[in-house]
């Protein structure tokens, strides 16, 4: 690439815009799961899901201002739908998200390789702070709230212990 041009190549701002959709992907998945559960009435995971979706718009919003700061120009990619993760109980929601965010995860990698397969230092250096960083608190919780949907107290301390997750940090 030319460095004088561009602060990031062609091939990362391609998988970074497919990532800012990833992203969006990620958000209307989690909103899909606050309208689920507030139609159950169980407004701890409701509250829940509101936060992780709101977590998903941060790192959007990351990916958007890197590419902002990198003058890349481009109109936003369509956000596939989540048919295929759609709640069949309560327990299926979180067994989706940690597939989820495994699959983010890779994506982030894949990333990350291309960027270290350029030399592109910059670049790694922000996955490394932000979404790589984030990525481990987004499995860890995903795991988490799965084990404790799984566990055998009501569904009321369920869904208090499954929001206390996100209020610790
Ligand atoms: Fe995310
Ligand atoms: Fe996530």
């Amino acid at each position: 690439m030319d460095r004088k041009k561009r602060l990031i190549s062609e091939d990362l701002s391609k998988l970074l815009i497919k990532q800012i959709a990833h992203e969006l992907r990620n958000f209307t998945l989690y909103k899909s799961y606050e309208i689920y559960f507030g139609y159950l009435q169980i407004h701890d995971i409701e509250e829940y899901w509101h936060k992780r979706a709101d977590e998903e718009m941060i790192h959007h919003n990351w990916i958007h201002e890197y590419l902002k700061e990198a003058d890349i120009l481009f109109m936003y990619p369509s956000v596939e739908d989540n048919n295929e993760m759609k709640p069949s109980d309560s327990i299926s929601p979180f067994e989706f998200s940690v597939e989820r965010e495994i699959l983010t995860t890779e994506m982030i990698y894949k990333i990350r390789e291309q960027a270290e397969k350029e030399n592109d230092y910059m670049t790694m250096n922000w996955l490394d702070d932000s979404l790589i960083k984030e990525q481990r608190e987004e499995e860890n919780t995903s795991r988490a709230a799965l084990d404790i949907m799984k566990s055998n107290a009501d569904l009321f301390n369920k869904a208090d212990q499954i929001l206390d997750l996100l209020e610790d940090n």
